[in-house]
């Protein structure tokens, strides 16, 4: 029996993004987005190319890098949004503008402050502009799932007149129960006149642990598009996982009869890329790409594994990207075999300094370390990306004593405005001694939010990857840097933060500003 095809819309580079502390480079966003591509994504929502001057050179460079994906830019149903949409994505060699309005009643007179009249005439004027750029043109309903029914409908019918080729109901607040909401698209559907003249599609948040199951019960009931990220990053509690969304669909598909285009064996190492990249680590339970989701611990579950694997296990680890071969470099590889392999990974140099950089800390890396695989290369990529877009501190020199019965000490140099400055530090640990030298050089005033270490690899040789989440002044920052030497990964990681803080991390944020 031939299935209907679920479109799979990826947003882990704008909803994803707006993560506290979750933002992205430029070139960061487009090695994620060539890692989508290559898993088949339908469409990359590239981000909100109004909200910044560096979210709109990101949604240009994703628009010019990608050539399989649809590429999409977030735009509030105003009309500079569109037009800045628009203009980002000019190169795109398939584009979507996403214009959104929220629809419900709280929204409406708190946030927005505008009449339902007013509200559908801003809708109906924007898709029509948007049309102006490219004919796939999606309209949201924000916090649909709690708007009335009646002007819901309302809504649908007008914008698809105007236009939308596909409409979004989003459960924005994460308030949806699965058969309520299901049962809201199949209603909409059902009563909306020229329903099918659009693709119905889902937004869910996880906010009571209800995304996943929220949308899949909206594809039970006709939704033909879901909006997901990867490993569930997104704002607040995160939106519906992507992984979990494409394996539950290809896993029961006897409940679920829809098919997704998703090469489902990539999985792991974009999750992998993105919690790099992002330095939002998967925590060991989660389902499909935790470290723990394939492993049976239990004796009796082993053994019912040995004897018929189906026993315990409802899908292959290898289909979904655990036991892909991915070793890949050492010591012996030259230059050819590293890039070639960088190539596939997506990573672009953009000068002669820069792929021999990568080489040199490669071959530094591989004196220390006898295996090199993806995760440690794309750590690598992070890390001299740091450093390059570095604009006040660098790390210069690290030294720590740490004895048992002693108080451990650390001895930092850093660049601090391309001045050479010196600080000692005691403290409780390594890690920590080492945090009070820096700042008695930075004087940051940020606050330490969280700190984790995570082996990139098996083994002890591993490269740790440090996050230090810092906040000052409303804004937060994740700094993220690896090495072998997890003190040395923990320093990068926190003058990384720093150069965060320093940075314009403002942007505007799609759903918090009036138009
Ligand atoms: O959660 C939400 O409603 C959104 C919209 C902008 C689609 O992110
Ligand atoms: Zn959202």
């Amino acid at each position: 029996m031939s299935k209907e095809k679920l479109i799979i819309f990826d947003t882990t580079l704008r909803d994803g993004e707006q993560s506290p502390g979750a933002s992205m480079t430029r070139d960061e966003k487009v090695r994620i987005a060539k890692a989508l591509e290559k898993m088949n994504v339908d469409i990359i929502e590239a981000g909100f190319a109004i909200a910044s001057p560096g979210d709109f050179e990101a949604v240009k460079a994703v628009a010019a890098a990608v050539q399989d994906s649809t590429i999409c830019s977030l735009a509030r149903a105003a009309i500079q949004d569109i037009e800045r949409a628009g203009e980002a994505l000019a190169k795109a060699n398939s584009s979507r503008i996403h214009t959104f309005i929220a629809t419900s009643p709280i929204h409406m007179k708190y946030k927005l402050q505008m009449t339902p009249e007013q509200v559908l005439d801003q809708a109906v004027r924007s898709v029509k502009h948007a049309r102006n750029y490219t004919n796939d043109v999606e309209f949201s309903c924000e916090d649909a799932s709690r708007s009335e029914f009646d002007f819901l409908c309302q809504m649908i019918e007008a914008t698809i007149a105007a236009g939308a080729t596909t409409i979004n109901l989003p459960d924005t607040v994460g308030y949806g129960i699965p058969d309520e909401y299901g049962a809201m698209i199949k209603s909409v559907i059902e009563n909306v006149p020229n329903s099918d003249q659009a693709i119905f599609s889902v937004h869910c948040h996880n906010d009571l642990g209800l995304a996943v199951a929220n949308s899949l019960s909206a594809v039970q009931n006709g939704a033909r598009q879901v909006e997901c990220t990867i490993n569930g990053l997104g704002e607040r509690a995160g939106n519906a996982s992507l992984e979990e969304i494409v394996m539950a669909v290809k896993t029961r598909h006897d409940q679920v009869p829809v098919e997704t285009m998703i090469e489902t064996q990539h999985i792991v190492s974009t999750s992998r890329l993105v919690a790099t990249i992002t330095g939002f680590p998967v925590q060991p339970n989660k389902a499909i790409v935790g470290a723990n989701a394939f492993a049976h611990e239990a004796g009796i579950h082993q053994d019912g594994v040995i004897k018929h694997r189906e026993t315990y296990e409802i899908m292959r680890a290898e289909d979904v990207g655990w036991s892909e071969n991915r070793l890949v470099l050492g010591k012996h590889s030259g230059r050819k075999a590293l890039y070639k392999r960088l190539k596939e990974l997506g990573v672009e140099f953009e000068s002669r300094e820069e792929s021999d950089e990568i080489f040199k800390k490669f071959k530094e890396l591989a004196d220390k370390k006898h295996d090199i695989h993806d995760e440690d290369l794309q750590a690598l990529v992070s890390d001299i990306q740091a450093i390059e877009l570095a604009e006040q501190y660098k790390l210069v020199s690290l030294s720590v004593c740490s004895k048992t019965d002693e108080i451990p000490e650390a001895e930092v140099t850093l660049m601090n405005n391309a001045q050479s400055s010196d600080a000692t530090a005691t403290g409780s640990g390594p890690v920590d001694a080492t945090f009070k030298a820096i700042e008695q050089i930075a004087n940051s005033g940020a606050t330490l939010e969280l700190y984790s270490v995570n082996a990139i690899t098996k083994g002890t040789d591993s490269q740790g990857e440090v996050t230090v989440r810092l906040e000052k002044n409303g804004v937060i920052v994740n700094g993220s840097g690896a090495d072998t030497d997890i003190v040395i990964a923990s320093a990068k990681a926190y003058v990384h933060a720093l150069n965060l803080l320093g940075s314009d991390a403002r942007r505007a944020h799609p759903q918090t500003q009036g138009i």
